[in-house]
């Protein structure tokens, strides 16, 4: 008799994030340092979205070279090519294949509720073109392509996996069950950073004022520097409360680094002022995200690893989709591809 696989199956994650410059710390601890936890437990495919990037105006030499660092940047931050599938979105036709069959099966109205598009449109008034529109439908392709059970993700991110999960069960009523309905997978602290000069807006590569935004590959004297100036409140006392929005992001950030919980936090800094809290911050920032600083140093250096991580992840990525867009396509009425 054959032996069985007991083994249960794991569990698929599927994420991605735009290559338009240096991940934020928003994007690393609302979403990517899930990303390599997960890895341990689950089959993780993750990918640079660059699709997705050109829905405002990129000018093409600096993305492509904003895609190599950004996968750079995705395996510094400690996504293992031979662990995980890792790929640059564009490199596998499917997704946007896949977005527009789906997009057939998307209502006009859904993605005029975005909040996402409203805000966008208002921010890049002169190019308010389709893809920005459909962008949530591309974003469905990806995470539904690969059947995937969970993704990982920040808060800002939830209405586009709604929509998702509406679609996938739409398609799923009309054609018969074809795709998995994905839950999200969101931290327990930090789904949503907040800007450190203006907390109550979320912490954004397009935040007006460049002290308002970390990134991850700061160094240290620019990381303590925007720590110091961070808008607070006139309380003196470090307690997670509502009305102290600085506060109360500075102490999720500095949770989210060191594994201290509020209570711990407040007891830490009890009689301190809010000055020694920053350095504390900053200093712990910083030292949680120089591995990563050190390890991009060393990988941006090496193209062809890079080169070589891409073309292999491009190609798994591809052989798992294929068998699902042949479905999917069988299933809409097309006569069978080559
Ligand atoms: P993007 O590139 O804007 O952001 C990448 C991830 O970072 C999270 N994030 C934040 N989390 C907490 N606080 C913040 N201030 C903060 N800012 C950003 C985002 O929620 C996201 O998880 N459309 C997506 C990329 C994408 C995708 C996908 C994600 C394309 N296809 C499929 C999941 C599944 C985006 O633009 O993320």
């Amino acid at each position: 008799m054959e032996a069985q696989n007991t083994q249960p199956k794991k569990q698929r994650i599927f994420s991605a994030i735009q290559p338009t410059g240096v991940f934020t710390l928003g994007n690393y601890i609302g979403a990517v340092r899930n990303w390599d936890t997960l890895q341990e437990e689950y089959e993780c495919i993750y990918a640079i979205a660059d699709l997705h990037a050109i829905t405002v105006m990129q000018e093409p030499a600096e993305l492509r070279k904003n895609t190599m660092q950004a996968f750079a940047l995705m395996l510094a931050c400690g996504m293992d090519p031979k662990r995980s599938i890792t790929f640059v979105q564009s490199q596998n036709p499917h997704h946007a294949e896949l977005s527009w069959v789906l997009s057939c099966s998307t209502m006009f109205g859904e993605l005029s509720r975005m909040t996402q598009f409203k805000d966008k449109s208002q921010r890049h008034a002169d190019n308010i073109n389709a893809g920005l529109f459909t962008y949530p439908v591309l974003m469905a392709a990806d995470i539904l392509a690969y059947n995937a059970d969970l993704v990982p993700i920040g808060a800002d991110q939830k209405q586009h996996l709604e929509l998702a999960r509406n679609i996938a069960q739409r398609f799923n009523q009309r054609f018969g069950e074809t795709f998995t309905v994905p839950d999200g997978y969101f931290p327990k602290q930090g789904a949503r950073l907040m800007s450190l000069q203006d907390p109550t807006k979320k912490m954004s590569k397009s935040d007006e004022n460049a002290n308002g935004c970390v990134y991850i590959l700061d160094d240290k004297d620019t990381i303590l520097r925007k720590f110091k100036r961070a808008v607070t409140d006139s309380d003196t006392e470090v307690c997670y409360k509502e009305g102290k929005d600085g506060i109360n992001n500075l102490m999720t950030i500095y949770g989210a680094v060191t594994g201290k919980t509020m209570d711990e936090i407040t007891a830490e800094f009890a009689g301190k002022g809010y000055g020694d809290f920053k350095i504390a911050v900053g200093e712990a920032v910083a030292d949680h995200l120089e591995p990563v600083r050190s390890e991009f140093a060393r990988l941006i250096a090496d193209k062809a690893y890079l080169t070589e991580c891409m073309t292999n992840g491009a190609q798994q990525a591809y052989h798992l989709t294929s068998k699902l867009i042949r479905k999917v396509y069988r299933r809409v009425g097309f006569i069978d591809r080559l």
